[in-house]
């Protein structure tokens, strides 16, 4: 514990929320006395809050105080984090209405091996790869574990989840649980040809949470998809679904020549078939144009509250039309205030070199 941070936090939850100087002295004297910092429930809930409103890199921080705060710091077995984590799934998909959530595991015991809670998995064939590519490695780590996926494009990695220094213990995620979208388009039918689906909750997990100095490694959060992380990265980037060449082939455009725009067409058609195919399922999801629209609010929100708004505008700025957004033609100061969530690699890449293609060579 580090006494200065775990002040700073504490500092921080008496001006935000108007907690009197004598519950600081208090609180601070009970810490000094046991040596130890364990946040209370309204202490965490502030904390990953405010971990949101720090993330530089998200552009959805308008909504940082509706982050839902599941406290499981009391659970020891991996059986019982597994049930935890179904419960987030749930919570947070609410068929559809998609709640910004977060669940809390005991600090310094839970690992959670996953990427996100819902990813697909990636096989290596003769024929290429099959499925996600990014989840290559992580993949055959399940195998050796001994899972078996059903090889499919979009096979549902299993939950991986290691207490202390035990080995780790793999659950699969019951379907009823996953909320998946089949991708269409509104005019191009021709677009469902692909399969494409997605799954409608990014739950991130191998970020850890810092709140005044204690880390929570295991602390899995969610809001919701904004449409071009689905339309132009998973599904467009080379080393991901690498969608454009059969777009552009459905679309019948002219891939002979860079200047015809084809790249460009492909990419719009895609994001306009993600936005539609999650409204009609009714599951949220949002364009960039309206998020950036929405950090503006958040960015005069903080002015209001005499709070700079730090950022990190390789990451704010969409990956599709991002002029057209008014973060493009801005700066930001990519200062890291916390509470954050850092990112933490995973136990299974210490030894193993991350695969990392030379795409652009
Ligand atoms: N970009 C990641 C993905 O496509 C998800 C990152 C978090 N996104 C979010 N909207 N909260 O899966």
């Amino acid at each position: 514990m580090n006494l200065l941070e775990v002040e700073q936090f504490l500092i921080q939850c008496s001006e935000e929320l108007g907690w009197s100087d004598e519950w600081y002295k208090e609180r601070i004297e009970g810490i000094q006395n046991t040596g130890e910092f364990h946040p209370t429930y309204d202490e965490l809930v502030f904390g990953a809050r405010v971990a949101w409103r720090n993330s530089n890199r998200c552009i959805g921080r308008l909504f940082w105080k509706s982050l839902q705060v599941f406290d499981e710091r009391n659970l020891e077995t991996e059986e019982e984090i597994y049930e935890a984590l179904l419960r987030h799934i749930q919570f947070a998909t609410n068929a559809g209405r998609i709640r910004p959530t977060i669940t809390v595991f005991k600090s310094g015991s839970v690992c959670i091996w996953n990427e996100q809670l819902i990813r697909y998995a990636g096989y290596k064939t003769k024929d290429g790869i099959i499925g996600d590519p990014s989840s290559l490695v992580f993949t055959e780590v399940c195998q050796k574990l001994g899972w078996q996926g059903e090889g499919s494009h979009f096979d549902v990695l299993p939950l991986v989840i290691q207490v202390d220094n035990r080995k780790p213990v793999l659950f699969n995620i019951p379907k009823e649980y996953v909320l998946e979208i089949p991708i269409r388009h509104p005019q191009y039918e021709r677009i469902s040809e692909l399969n494409l689906k997605w799954y409608a909750v990014p739950i991130i997990a191998n970020f850890k949470l810092n709140i005044g100095g204690i880390e929570f490694e295991a602390a899995p959060f969610n809001g919701w998809y904004m449409g071009t992380e689905i339309g132009s990265r998973n599904f467009a980037d080379i080393n991901r679904y690498n969608l454009l060449p059969k777009v552009a082939e459905i679309l019948e455009l002219n891939t002979s020549t860079n200047s015809s725009l084809w790249k460009d067409y492909a990419l719009l058609e895609l994001n306009i078939a993600v936005l539609h195919s999650f409204k009609e399922e009714g599951v949220n999801i949002i364009d960039h144009h309206t998020a950036a629209q929405q950090f503006k609010l958040f960015e005069q929100q903080e002015a209001e509250n005499n709070r700079e708004v730090t950022g990190n505008w390789m990451w704010l700025i969409p990956p599709m039309s991002p002029a057209t957004t008014h973060i493009y033609h801005k700066s930001f100061t990519n200062v890291i205030k916390k509470p954050n969530y850092f990112y933490q690699i995973a136990p299974y890449l210490l030894e193993k070199q991350t695969i990392e293609t030379d795409l652009y060579k």
